[in-house]
């Protein structure tokens, strides 16, 4: 008689919304098609029509679109045509990885399952923006990432994971940003696993342990 077959994990679904770049993106995807993740990319959303991230999907032929801000009259009109686009393509996690815009509540209400955000500090030092010249100005040994539950206060919902780095002496904003976004891949793929095999939950309540991403890439 033969074992019984282990139940096959399904993989989780992901929606990415980005703004830029898109190194972030990729890097998911990258971890994906080399199967470090058992994720599968279902939509990628922006709201710059020339961003990286969009060129990228096309390129990948990763379901993608773009709405325009501009187009609608209020921030929860936009945030809603958004969710629903986001809802269409059935996610089971939202990665904000660049998303440069606020999402009001309304749309955090409205979206059709639990969202992350990659932020690049060391939260809750440095909420919003020019983090790293914040961080040096502020004369700090060390700065970082972190990836949190997306909740209605800006980059405030709960710490889920974080990684770090030295601050180096000859570092500028620009240097210190690149160091930090080399830590932001491998934090954020791990992140992702995580979830994915229900080692980091997201229903919890605000309390739940921070965990970090040690030197052998893994999260304690
Ligand atoms: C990343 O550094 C990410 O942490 C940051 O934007 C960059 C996007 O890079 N996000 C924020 O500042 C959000 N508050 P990418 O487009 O190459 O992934």
């Amino acid at each position: 008689m033969s074992a019984p077959a282990s139940p096959e994990v399904r993989p989780l679904r992901i929606a990415v919304f980005a703004s830029g770049r898109g190194s972030n993106l990729q890097a998911l995807h990258r971890a994906i098609t080399h199967d470090a993740l058992p994720a599968q990319l279902v939509g990628v959303f922006s709201d710059k029509a020339g961003s990286g991230a969009i060129a990228y999907a096309e390129a990948q032929h990763i379901a993608h679109s773009h709405l325009d801000p501009k187009s609608f009259a209020t921030r929860e009109d936009f945030d809603a045509a958004l969710m629903q686009k986001a809802a269409a393509v059935t996610p089971d996690l939202i990665v904000c990885a660049g998303f440069m815009r606020i999402i009001s509540e309304t749309g955090i209400r409205a979206a059709a399952c639990p969202m992350i955000n990659i932020h690049p500090s060391l939260l809750p030092k440095y909420p919003g923006l020019h983090t790293h010249a914040r961080a040096l100005a502020a004369g700090d040994a060390e700065h970082g990432a972190s990836v949190h539950r997306v909740e209605a206060v800006l980059d405030g919902g709960r710490i889920l994971s974080q990684a770090k780095i030295a601050v180096m002496p000859d570092d500028t904003p620009e240097r210190l940003a690149q160091r930090v976004l080399a830590i932001e891949h491998p934090l954020l793929i791990a992140t992702v696993r995580a979830i994915a095999e229900g080692r980091i939950t997201l229903s919890e309540g605000a309390d739940t342990r921070v965990s970090w991403l040690n030197h052998r890439l893994e999260l304690e």
